[in-house]
């Protein structure tokens, strides 16, 4: 039996954008004597199991005397190859310090400095392509401590109600206004209507994808085709950003080595453990993470090598435990000791720098719909994302995006009711092996030709594979009742065609799309701004 909700603002996602959204307007709300607003968050599974629950190596803010806003977006602005947008960058940059102090005010414990004569001021770490140390951290589990913080905060406001294992379908949009989603309740099997004045997408990214990712399970970019779906226009969808170290262990699914650990003077070695990151820039080991991943490709391919091994081993043991704990006792688990040996690692699917294309407020195409995190495109990261600046995009995006959609609460009248989801037309699946199977098969086609290295014939071998698999899941979805797998290979289908009719647009070699047909940077940068109407089947 489908049931019905109704509440002024939905949040789909519980990630630190999601959740910094909704603490924020539920505080905005006491503040202004607005105090009925009620706030529904949603997740696909429990609310941990998110891209900010796993985030090792912290969070990029201007905190140190002697960095400066003007460096911080400086460094950006060359991370980003040319294509960031200078404005997006000044505001995210500028609003780094007040997003970091409301994380401290919420209770976020941060690691302080304890080298002996220092102040115990907050340690600042460091990753490619800052010029600076400025990245506070929790150990190398600062998404935890920022996830289990928030959740906590969240769980103790009575309007806002955390809706965990429900799966939105797609958004309900009517007279050009979203107001609000069809939700598979993972539960019960049914699917609800969940109904607002205001609807946020805060669904993450799209790295599952690709069959070798460091992203948790549901980064089905579920949020970027339910809003492309609606008639949103989304932007720079071929940059994927392969982070250049996660463990590679048969027995290690997903699992980071944090940047920081370059950052702390690790060194990238090949088999015979010669380093090699000086052959291909100067800034070696901490270079940006596009040249640091393709130079590790580069290397496995020419040596026919599994992997590349990043050391760490040089440093005191007791450093390395207090620094690295979290990666220390994983690789432990494994039977690597990390302050005695090197670690086994390859890139894998990072982060999905381009997305539903929003301003400073947010807002999407379409009226009442925002978008906030990764699965948006503001303009920060250009054609590669530099580290640790996402989390600082999701808090400072996600306290503007609050402050608009208060602003309007008032004056916004309640949306009508719709008719509940249909499933009068649909039967139990009979064969689930056609999902398990595509899901494989695009994953892997991705990973071969959109990969780090492209050329124009992977990416038509691999938008021909698309179209196949778009009409055979087509065709299933309209058939069967839905699950949650079937509702994700059918978001990583239309996700899989953005990227590659992105990256088959782009005829140039730019940040992280690098392809041998094009391996030039053409002397103006421009963004791949793609719209529905004119792509017929969605
Ligand atoms: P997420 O945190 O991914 O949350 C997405 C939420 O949406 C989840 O709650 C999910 O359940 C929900 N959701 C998705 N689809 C649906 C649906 N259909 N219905 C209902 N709910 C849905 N960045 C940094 O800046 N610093 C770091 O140190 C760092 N380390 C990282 C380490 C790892 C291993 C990974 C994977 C990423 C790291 N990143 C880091 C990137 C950063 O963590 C993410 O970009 C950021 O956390 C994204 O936050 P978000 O709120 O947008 O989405
Ligand atoms: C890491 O710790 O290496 C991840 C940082 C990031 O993705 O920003």
């Amino acid at each position: 039996m489908s049931k019905q909700f109704q509440h002024d603002v939905l949040v789909i996602g519980s990630g630190a954008a999601g959740l910094t959204l909704a603490l924020r307007i539920a505080d905005c709300c006491v503040d202004s004597s607005n105090q009925d607003v009620r706030i529904a968050v949603l997740c696909k599974s429990d609310p941990t199991e998110a891209s900010t629950y796993f985030a090792q190596g912290g969070i990029a803010a201007v905190l140190d005397s002697n960095d400066t806003v003007e460096s911080h977006i400086s460094d950006t602005l060359t991370s980003g190859a040319g294509l960031c947008h200078e404005d997006a960058v000044r505001f995210t940059v500028e609003h780094s310090k007040q997003a970091i102090n409301w994380l401290i005010e919420q209770g976020v414990e941060f690691t302080r400095d304890e080298a002996p004569g220092k102040s115990k001021d907050f340690h600042l770490t460091q990753e490619g392509g800052h010029s600076h140390r400025r990245i506070i951290h929790a150990a190398d589990a600062t998404g935890k401590a920022v996830s289990n913080t928030l959740i906590s905060k969240v769980l103790a406001r009575d309007n806002i109600e955390l809706f965990d294992h429900r799966l939105a379908v797609d958004l309900i949009t009517q007279d050009g206004r979203c107001n609000g989603a069809y939700v598979l309740n993972r539960s019960s099997g049914s699917v609800d209507t969940f109904q607002a004045k205001f609807v946020v997408v805060a669904t993450g990214g799209a790295s599952k994808t690709y069959l070798y990712t460091s992203n948790p399970d549901g980064n089905s970019g579920d949020g970027i085709a339910m809003a492309w779906r609606a008639g949103c226009r989304v932007a720079n969808m071929e940059f994927n950003q392969f982070h250049p170290t996660c463990l590679y262990h048969p027995a290690a699914k997903s699992f980071l080595i944090t940047e920081a650990i370059r950052g702390e003077g690790g060194l990238l070695k090949l088999p015979n453990g010669e380093r090699f990151m000086h052959k291909f820039d100067s800034r070696e080991e901490l270079a940006p993470r596009d040249i640091v991943a393709r130079a590790i490709d580069h290397e496995m391919k020419r040596l026919g090598s599994d992997c590349v091994y990043l050391d760490i081993s040089h440093k005191d043991p007791d450093f390395i435990q207090n620094h690295f704990p979290t990666v220390s006792a994983r690789c432990a688990e494994l039977g690597i000791d990390i302050s005695k040996e090197a670690i086994p690692v390859v890139p894998a699917a990072h982060y999905t720098c381009g997305g539903i294309i929003v301003d400073k407020q947010g807002k999407t195409d379409i009226h009442n719909l925002h978008a906030i995190g990764e699965a948006t495109f503001t303009g920060l990261h250009g054609a590669n994302r530099m580290a640790s600046n996402s989390l600082l995009e999701c808090l400072v995006y996600a306290r503007s995006t609050a402050d608009s959609i208060v602003s309007q609460l008032k004056s916004t009248p309640a949306p009508a009711p719709v008719a509940p989801w249909d499933e009068s037309q649909v039967t139990d699946s009979d064969e689930d092996v056609i999902i398990s199977h595509n899901w494989d098969e695009l994953r892997r086609f991705m990973w071969d030709y959109v990969g780090i290295v492209r050329t124009d014939k992977r990416l038509q071998r691999a938008l021909r594979r698309t179209q196949l698999l778009k009409q055979e899941i087509g065709e299933y979805y309209s058939n069967y009742k839905v699950s949650s797998d079937l509702i994700e290979l059918r978001n990583l289908i239309v996700v899989a065609e953005l990227i590659i009719r992105s990256a088959m647009q782009r005829k140039e070699s730019r940040g992280l799309h690098y392809t041998l047909d094009y391996p030039e940077l053409q002397a103006e940068g421009r963004d791949t701004i793609l719209e529905p109407e004119n792509y017929c089947a969605n």
